[in-house]
């Protein structure tokens, strides 16, 4: 007879809950996003939607509907009743028993939870901490997969040094992005943000889009390029932007302090810009 165990308890393989045999569990086989919604109103759903629509096809996961998509993240929204919320989703490729080839005619699975957010008193003004440590991660980061082993490990190390975020340096020696955020130096001189510019090897950030585009009325350009740990830690600020945070001065880079410890001046310009975005429409 084919058998499961589930922590103590036998079961034949056809009784057991289909979650078991996910391969988003076996393989990561799967893709998510994470949005976030601010006084009752959800934050660039179609920006989100079209990144987990890009991301479904680039690994071939191509019979869903993100109109429907649409529709359950509205709905289980709505039902929640918070007016601050995370939403996270996944699609995976299925269930089935473990085999790294997938069946032909599997039926993706559908997962998604909402909960109330609440922002950290303080955290915009007094920033967080980060360290730097190897980004271990494969050559599509671009894809919002769900093997997220590397940014996990990443970030247990960075708590253990006290940080909130791991930033992510290649073998090449440059920082790509933090283990679950997007990066960005500010340059005071230039009067410009530095970020690294859009490839394979960093998510398309959607807060990161949203910097790049208010920046202006913050009086900032944009420079699209590659620092190492040593450049950033001379820049007079540096940010974190993640959509459940959007934007979080980076107050401390391995131990050296940024700027004047707290949120700097165009920091607060840009999280002040954001708000009125987020907030007003
Ligand atoms: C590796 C990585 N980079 C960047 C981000 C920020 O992306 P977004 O602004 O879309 O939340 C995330 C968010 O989870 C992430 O995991």
């Amino acid at each position: 007879m084919e058998l499961a165990m589930i922590n103590d308890d036998v079961f034949p393989i056809l009784k057991i809950d289909p979650a078991y045999l996910d391969r988003g569990i076996y393989f990561g086989d799967g893709v998510y996003e994470v949005l976030r919604s601010y006084d009752g109103q959800i934050f660039a759903l179609d920006e989100h939607l079209e990144r987990f629509d890009r991301s479904l096809r680039e690994i071939w996961i191509d019979n869903i509907d993100i109109k429907e998509v649409r529709r359950k993240v509205l709905e289980t929204y709505q039902k929640s009743g918070f007016g601050n919320a995370r939403m996270y989703f996944h699609i995976t490729r299925g269930s089935e028993p473990r085999n790294h080839l997938p069946g032909k005619n599997l039926n993706p699975n559908f997962f998604l939870t909402v909960n109330e957010l609440l922002d950290k008193p303080g955290e915009k003004e007094h920033g967080i901490k980060v360290c730097t440590y190897p980004d271990l991660r494969w050559k599509r980061c671009d894809i919002k997969s769900l093997n997220l082993l590397p940014n996990v490990m990443a970030k247990m190390v960075a708590e253990k040094k006290g940080c909130y975020e791991a930033i992510l340096v290649n073998d090449a020696g440059e920082i790509t992005e933090g283990s679950g955020s997007a990066f960005f130096a500010v340059d005071a001189k230039q009067k410009a943000l530095i970020t690294r510019p859009l490839g394979s090897d960093i998510l398309p950030s959607i807060t990161r889009s949203v910097v790049v585009k208010i920046a202006k009325n913050c009086g900032l350009g944009i420079i699209e390029k590659n620092l190492t740990p040593a450049q950033a830690a001379q820049c007079e600020e540096l940010i974190m932007a993640v959509t459940t945070k959007d934007i979080v001065p980076i107050v401390q880079f391995d131990g050296q302090t940024i700027g004047t410890g707290t949120c700097g001046k165009h920091t607060r310009a840009l999280i002040e810009e954001f708000a009125k975005l987020a907030r007003h429409r």
